[in-house]
Parts: structure tokens; sequence; C-alpha cells
């Protein structure tokens, strides 16, 4: 049994985000799950819980934090840790990931996801902590992909290598964001499709569709736009390589109303099976 079968495909669904609260009990026709930020969850009580508890009642839902670090010089943040499974064993997450970045040091939040060097002992120290983090919350994470604006020196592979190695490593499994991959094509100018077509395949568990904005020189990850056709063709591409994979539609500023979002995740359940019936019809 190869790794991602451990998980079950949740199929298209959109981030559950404060400004929807109102509406997400109501409409949800068109949305198979629900991605949540651990943070924005980690409150006593209040409107938060309530709406997380009537969403999960009906709909799957994955936790998707920001502030575990798992590439930081610093120690692993053990109260974090512990809030995280307390709400873990009480929501019951299809699965738990995080960002493979660090967003701090010496005890200072930076409040961003930031890039690591990809070399053999980043990979060791990353898929250390990784396993450290399965370990404590007795179940395996994903880690995500992160887009960035720099790249160091030192890095000696990849970054589709790098994403695998720790992976493997820590045997965990892979939330591929294509927004990011299309974003780092153009920042660092490599090759989206090589990217797609190399990353370890059976640890791809869920991907992120989202929007960037385009600043002529480079692209920033803002979350704030449609999805760009390109980014389209990519997921596509990524649908032809992985199947079927559970898809989840990001949107964290400008964000529309929420019939607007959820219009998104049948068009991604559009492409991603007209996509497998020309594979299985050309034999792609
Ligand atoms: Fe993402």
């Amino acid at each position: 049994m190869v790794f991602k079968d451990n998980f079950r495909d949740l199929g298209f669904g959109v981030g559950l985000r404060r400004q929807h609260y109102a509406d997400v009990t109501e409409y949800r026709a068109t949305v198979d799950w629900f991605e949540i930020i651990s943070e924005n969850f980690m409150v006593r009580g209040g409107r938060p819980l309530a709406v997380l508890e009537k969403v999960r009642e009906t709909h799957p839902i994955a936790m998707h934090g920001v502030s575990l670090s798992i590439g930081s010089a610093d120690p692993l943040n053990r109260d974090y840790l512990m809030t995280l499974r307390t709400m873990a064993r009480q929501f019951e997450p299809a699965w738990i990931s995080d960002h493979l970045c660090w967003t701090g040091v010496g005890g200072h939040n930076l409040h961003d996801l930031l890039p690591l060097p990809y070399t053999d002992e980043a990979v060791r120290y990353v898929a250390r902590r990784v396993r450290q983090v399965q370990d404590f919350l007795e179940q395996p994470i994903l880690v995500e992909n992160v887009s960035s604006y720099m790249t160091f020196r030192a890095s000696a592979m990849e970054e589709w290598e790098f994403l695998s190695a720790v992976a493997e490593e820590s045997d965990c499994g892979i939330l591929l964001d294509i927004n990011n991959i299309f974003v780092n094509a153009f920042n660092h100018q490599f090759d989206a499709l090589r990217y797609i077509d190399s990353v370890t395949s059976e640890r791809v568990v869920q991907f992120h569709m989202a929007g960037h904005s385009d600043h002529g020189t480079h692209l920033l990850d803002t979350h704030d736009h449609p999805i760009r056709e390109e980014v389209w063709q990519l997921y596509e591409h990524a649908v032809r390589r992985f199947g079927l994979t559970a898809t989840l539609i990001e949107w964290d500023d400008n964000i529309p109303e929420f019939e607007t979002l959820a219009r998104i995740a049948p068009e991604a359940r559009d492409r991603a099976t007209r996509v497998l019936r020309m594979t299985s019809r050309t034999g792609y």
C-alpha cells in the first residue's frame, strides 16, 4: 500500500473563512469539504468553534496550520503542539498540515513562511522534527511547498527534490500547492512541469489552488485574485500525474461572496474529471 492510500480523497473544498461564517451553514451544496486555519480556532468557545462544530456535522474538515515553523532553529513549540493535539482529538480532521518553512527564530515570529536552503543537512534536520511532531500528534502530517522570493547559495538540490526527500525521510505526506509552484517557477526561473513530474507521487495527498498577483518582474502569492488559466493548466497536468486528489481553493484577501468562492470547487472537479476521462481515452 502506498502512503497516500492511508488518506481518503475528500473531493473539492474551500477554506473556511470568518467572512463566510453566516453563509457556510446554509449554502454548501457544491463544496465537498472545508479546510480550517488551525490557529483561528485556538480560542476558548465563541462563534468560531460553534460554526466549526456545525460544519463538521455534515462535511469532513482538515486542519491547516501556519505556526509549526518546522524548519526553524528554535525548539519545537510544545504548547502549540499540545493545543494542536487537543484540537485534533476534538474535531477529528481528515489530516493535519503545515508548511515546509520557518516563521521565526530566537523566539521572534516574523509572520512569514520563509524558505529553507535545499541541502542534505536541512533534509535530515527537518525530517527529524517532522517525525517528532508526528510521534507527538500520533498521526502523519502533510507538509506544503511554500512560495518564495529568495534562494540560498548553499542549496545543493532542486526545490522538488528537497520536498520529496523530507517527505520520504520523515514518512509524511505532501500538500502540493500548485499556485506556489507556478509563482516559484516564474520567480526562480525553473520549469513548473518538471516540478510536478518529479515530486514523489505516492505522498501527494492534497492540492492547494489559489490566485496570485503579477508584479511584472515577480509574482506574489497573495491569494486575493481568481485563479489564472495558466495555474489551472498546471493543475490539470498535476491531475494527469497524481490522479484524483483532494483539492482545496484558498482565498485570503479581497475575499468574494461565499457563493462565488463555492463555485470554484465544482470548476476544479469538472476540470479534473475531464482530464482523467481524456487520459483514459488516450492512454496518456
Ligand atoms: Fe497553500
